[in-house]
């Protein structure tokens, strides 16, 4: 038998009505914040992602699957959203008609990594993006819709990280003093450690091996090196947050696996799902959009692990969404019925009834198991004596109460269905 590519995983019909139920409140807490979603292609060219997230991180050297097509042009499967936003942003000129771009989007990704639970090769992420804009208040804002997403599914075990990167020329500086204080305990450091000192020194913070650890715990604070500007921006993000009583907590070593980013980062990490903690990431990118041959204009956003999520909801029994239901279940009593049952159904249907009914020459009694199975709010049962004398029995699921309706008045069984 062929089974699903390993990390990849099928939602199936009974998995579906919490999928439907995270949708539906992602949709609806986006729109409130006036947010217009955007779907965007399933691959792009390799380039965007190369250039967009950054060659030296771990997405870009190991996750991505990138393949060639039958004209060698270099594809690949989208490994995250925001760099195809932003190609879309700057190729359409969303800009021109609009100032300020708020988008956001439910979309699968890909990423090659080691399955476990929580990570997954192909996953789905929810996400926004909001570009032309450098006010901080916006990177709250981010925060704020996330926030705001998790505690409507329920969730309650949720930490708040954040961190500011500062600016381009901030940052640099500070690398320099993080590589003073590294140079010398390096060859104590892991062997990734190692490779990150030269390529991508700030990703060291990511590092999980305690003896790392130990040694940058005492290294000198990102934050406490931020220009002028970034510090600003990180107290009004502070302020927001205080008074959109959102827990949080500064950690100067979220660096974030994407190099995109400047000022704030953040993530939204739960106790309830093992090792995957991290259900949202995001921060401020204000050089992207010039970095993919935009103007120069700033953004931000996050996404989150739609997986992560509704196994956190599971851990923590928080999502209960109501069983999948129908409004009708026509049983059939007697042979002989089947395309009177069939065209009544249709009837109904054509005014939005949800009905179903027996195709496998079932008996009375299995009908009427299967009407209980797909939870039928309403039974009509068609046949014997009363059905000869023009009549048919609804009866309704909840109270037990029946019903007599005449085979020609459909229209009372209408009105009690809607
Ligand atoms: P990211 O941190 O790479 O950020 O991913 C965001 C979220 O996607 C993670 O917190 C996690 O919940 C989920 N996720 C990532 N990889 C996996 C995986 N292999 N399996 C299951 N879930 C996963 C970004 O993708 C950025 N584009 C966020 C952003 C938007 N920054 C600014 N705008």
């Amino acid at each position: 038998m062929i089974k699903a590519v390993t990390g990849t995983k099928d939602i199936l019909p009974s998995d579906i009505p919490r999928w439907k139920y995270l949708e539906n409140t992602v949709e609806r807490i986006f729109n409130s914040f006036n947010y217009k979603e955007i779907r965007t292609p399933v691959f792009e060219e390799t380039p965007l992602f190369a250039r967009g997230i950054g060659e030296e991180t771990d997405i870009v050297g190991k996750e991505m699957y990138t393949f060639s097509d039958k004209s060698d042009t270099s594809l690949t499967l989208k490994p995250e959203m925001t760099a195809a936003v932003v190609r879309a942003y700057n190729e359409h000129s969303l800009g021109a008609q609009q100032s300020l771009v708020k988008l956001f989007y439910i979309s699968p990704m890909f990423r090659q990594e080691r399955p476990q639970a929580g990570r997954f090769r192909q996953f789905h992420q929810f996400g926004a993006e909001a570009i032309g804009s450098n006010s901080p208040l916006l990177d709250a804002e981010m925060i704020q819709m996330a926030y705001e997403i998790l505690k409507s599914l329920g969730l309650k075990n949720l930490t708040v990280k954040i961190n500011s990167l500062g600016t381009p020329q901030s940052r640099e500086n500070y690398k320099k003093l993080l590589k003073n204080y590294l140079e010398e305990k390096k060859d104590r450091l892991s062997e990734d450690s190692r490779k990150r000192f030269d390529k991508n020194i700030l990703r060291i913070f990511d590092s999980k091996v305690e003896s790392d650890q130990l040694i940058i715990k005492d290294a000198p604070k990102i934050t406490d090196h931020l220009d002028e500007e970034s510090k600003i921006d990180f107290e009004v993000v502070k302020e927001q947050l205080k008074k959109s009583n959102i827990p949080f907590e500064i950690d100067s070593s979220l660096v974030r696996g994407l190099d995109y980013y400047t000022k704030l980062t953040f993530e939204i990490d739960s106790g309830s799902v093992g090792a995957q903690t991290a259900l949202v990431g995001g921060g401020r990118y204000d050089l992207l959009i010039e970095n993919l041959g935009g103007k120069p204009t700033p953004a931000t956003g996050f996404a989150a692990g739609i997986e992560r999520i509704l196994l956190a909801c599971e851990n923590e029994k928080s999502l209960t969404v109501p069983e999948p239901s129908i409004d009708v279940y026509l049983i059939r009593i007697d042979d002989g019925l089947e395309s009177f049952v069939s065209e009544l159904g249709g009837k109904l249907r054509k005014e939005n009834i949800s009905v179903d009914f027996d195709y496998l020459q079932r008996s009375v009694k299995a009908q009427m198991r299967e009407a209980n199975r797909m939870n039928a709010k309403y039974t009509l049962f068609i046949g014997g004596d009363e059905f000869k004398a023009g009549m048919m029995n609804l009866k309704n699921m909840s109270s037990g109460e029946e019903e007599k309706i005449s085979l020609k008045d459909i229209n009372s069984i209408i009105l009690k269905l809607k």
